[in-house]
């Protein structure tokens, strides 16, 4: 049967990564929220998409702005997470950050970085599809990644 929870629960059973989206609202402070519906989509061009709920009070800052960065969270960042999750207020008072590309916060520690311009944004049921040019880009070969699984975070184990 087809309801929204066994929709949520069934897609739960996807496992992803988590990022931080983040950007800059119009007084330069830094804004972002926890995504897991994080892709590639192309090589050349070299694009990337998220896909932000139509709830969302940030995305539309984001928006506005034009550029955002895709930080791939690591493993011990749940605390990250869970503060990009919750809306509205000052989610960055416990994140270490730092300028990046277009100047849009890279967060400390993160797994990789992308530094990204919005090019298109589609309509998709409750949700937008942002797609973005990466600009910039940068990956610690050392560290381990944020996993979301069931509704719970994990980290990669050895085979
Ligand atoms: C692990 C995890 C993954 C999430 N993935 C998404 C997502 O892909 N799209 C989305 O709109 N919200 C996602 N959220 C929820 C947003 O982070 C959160 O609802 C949103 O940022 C609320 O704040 P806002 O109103 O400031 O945007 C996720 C939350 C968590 C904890």
């Amino acid at each position: 049967m087809l309801t929204k929870m066994a929709f949520r629960s069934t897609l739960g059973h996807f496992p992803s990564g988590v990022v931080a989206v983040t950007s800059r609202d119009a007084h330069g402070e830094p804004v972002g929220m926890a995504v897991s519906s994080f892709t590639s989509v192309s090589l050349e061009p070299p694009l990337v998409a998220f896909l932000p709920s139509k709830s969302s009070s940030t995305f539309p800052i984001i928006a506005r702005r034009g550029t955002f960065c895709v930080n791939v969270l690591a493993v011990g960042q749940e605390d990250i997470c869970r503060a990009l999750a919750v809306p509205g207020g000052d989610k960055f008072t416990r994140v270490s950050w730092h300028p990046g590309s277009h100047d849009d916060p890279v967060l400390d520690g993160v797994v990789a970085w992308l530094g990204c311009t919005i090019t298109s944004v589609h309509d998709a049921g409750d949700h937008d599809i942002v797609v973005g040019h990466v600009d910039d880009l940068a990956a610690d070969g050392s560290a381990d990644p944020l996993l979301f699984f069931r509704s719970q975070y994990h980290h990669v184990a050895a085979a």
